[in-house]
């Protein structure tokens, strides 16, 4: 057993204790005031029933998650080291592997004397030229009018939904929408917008609630990031576009690996983007830093009115913005089908070798695999067996999926070789004999 996960969990009340406590050796802390400070109010923090919960679990599971990794070296292709293991790591969103191309570096290089490290103000006052030919870039690439950058989907997602649904306007959310879709509906509903969060994206059910209320938006992610699924996205559009209503879609997950050149879930399902804002990643499949979602001219000079994250926020420093550009070069280049290629070979190759070996999986046109496992526990343990014999992939576990319906989330690299597939495929099965992975249930 290795000590991952020790260095980084340990107890809440063990620490503070243990600060309050002399260090062994070291001289006695003073009492009174060294207490106060921010003690009191973690502990109080601490009590709430939700966090108790998660802070006991933790507690009684330490060494068997991998949760708040503290990686100490990485390398091109995919290991990672942890607590003095070597580990192969099928748990980064850099799909294409973006993350350690030459062109992606030297962009960054070359940007930095011009432009230093960050330009430290909001776009609201001032930007460097950069970002206006990133937002072109980007617009040529999608075939879209334009395109507005934020410095994370979050930030996008929490400043433009409040800014699309204002009071009385109708706002139907998917349920498995990422968290950040949640947040940012929730700060329209405050602002008087007409929430409805539905259970499933049933298009009869959307369309019957835009009929009613004569248009509005509907908010829901392009690939589901803990399945990697996706939502009939067509047939929602159709729901919404008849009723006059638009469709918001966090394609975190498809930018740059779903659909024509990567151009994402939304445009690979309905061929334009015409009535949808979609808002994509920049530090997925780009593997650079921020987000961008698409418009027009006239709708961003609007939203950068009404979005609260861009005009109290930072922006995404010169560097990456020099980055992001770099990307939309090797997009449109020839290039791009060949990491593309590479990364659909490795997927294939893996749910082949799923499908061989009787487990039961989720995935979609993106870059996750997602193995069922069951309940927390069992998620967990399945997780730490895995990195015990070499290979690091999620835990996904309550509440980022429903309780019993624990995943080993496997995000695929294109830089990941066919050697590493197979070693990670081995090690499944090794997990599937030792009862760690359930076996599909119509598997012989
Ligand atoms: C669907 C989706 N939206 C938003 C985010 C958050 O993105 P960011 O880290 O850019 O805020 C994620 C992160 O994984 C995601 O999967």
């Amino acid at each position: 057993m290795t000590k991952v996960g020790q260095r980084t969990v340990g107890t809440l009340m063990a620490r503070l204790t243990g600060r309050r406590r002399a260090p062994a050796g070291g001289r006695p802390q003073p009492a009174g005031p060294a207490v106060q400070g921010l003690d009191p109010l973690t502990e109080r923090l601490s009590r709430h029933k939700v966090t108790r919960i998660a802070l006991n679990f933790l507690d009684s599971n330490a060494g068997l998650h991998l949760k708040d990794l503290l990686i100490d070296a990485t390398s091109d292709d995919r290991r990672i080291e942890v607590d003095g293991q070597t580990v192969w790591n099928f748990g980064s969103d850099s799909f294409l592997g973006l993350d350690r191309h030459p062109r992606v570096y030297e962009a960054i290089r070359a940007a930095l004397p011009a432009w230093g490290a960050h330009n430290g103000a909001s776009r609201a006052f001032s930007s460097p030229v950069l970002v206006d030919e990133a937002e072109r870039k980007l617009a040529a690439w999608l075939g879209v009018a334009d395109t507005f950058v934020f410095p994370s989907v979050t930030l996008a997602n929490i400043g433009l939904i409040p800014a699309i649904a204002g009071p009385g306007d109708l706002l139907v959310v998917d349920r498995e929408s990422h968290d950040s879709v949640h947040q940012g509906a929730r700060l329209a509903a405050a602002g008087g917008a007409r929430l409805e969060v539905i259970p499933t994206p049933d298009p009869d059910v959307v369309a019957e609630r835009f009929a009613r209320a004569g248009g509005g938006v509907l908010a829901i992610d392009g690939v589901y990031s803990m399945s990697g699924r996706t939502p009939p996205l067509a047939e929602l559009d159709t729901a919404v576009r008849r009723h006059g209503g638009v469709m918001y879609v966090d394609d975190a997950h498809g930018t740059g690996v779903v659909g024509d050149r990567g151009r994402g879930a939304a445009h690979a399902a309905l061929g334009t983007l015409d009535n949808v804002l979609m808002v994509g990643s920049l530090s997925k499949a780009f593997s650079c830093l921020g987000a961008f979602v698409t418009c027009t001219p006239e709708l961003k000079t609007v939203l950068k009115i009404k979005s609260s994250t861009f005009i109290f926020g930072g922006p995404v420093p010169p560097p990456y913005l020099a980055a992001i550009c770099a990307v939309c070069d090797i997009f449109m280049s020839p290039e791009y089908d060949a990491l593309l290629a590479a990364l659909r070979a490795r997927t294939r190759q893996l749910t082949a070798g799923l499908d061989r070996l009787g487990i039961a999986y989720h995935d979609g046109q993106a870059a996750i695999v997602s193995v069922l496992v069951g309940d927390i526990e069992k998620t967990f343990a399945a997780g730490r067996g895995l990195f015990d014999r070499g290979y690091y992939a999620q835990s996904a576990t309550y509440p980022a999926v429903p309780i019993n319906a624990g995943l080993l989330r496997i995000q695929v690299n294109a830089n990941h070789s066919a050697a590493t597939v197979d070693g990670l495929l081995d090690a499944l099965g090794d997990l599937v004999r030792s009862g760690h992975i359930p076996k599909r249930r119509s598997a012989s």
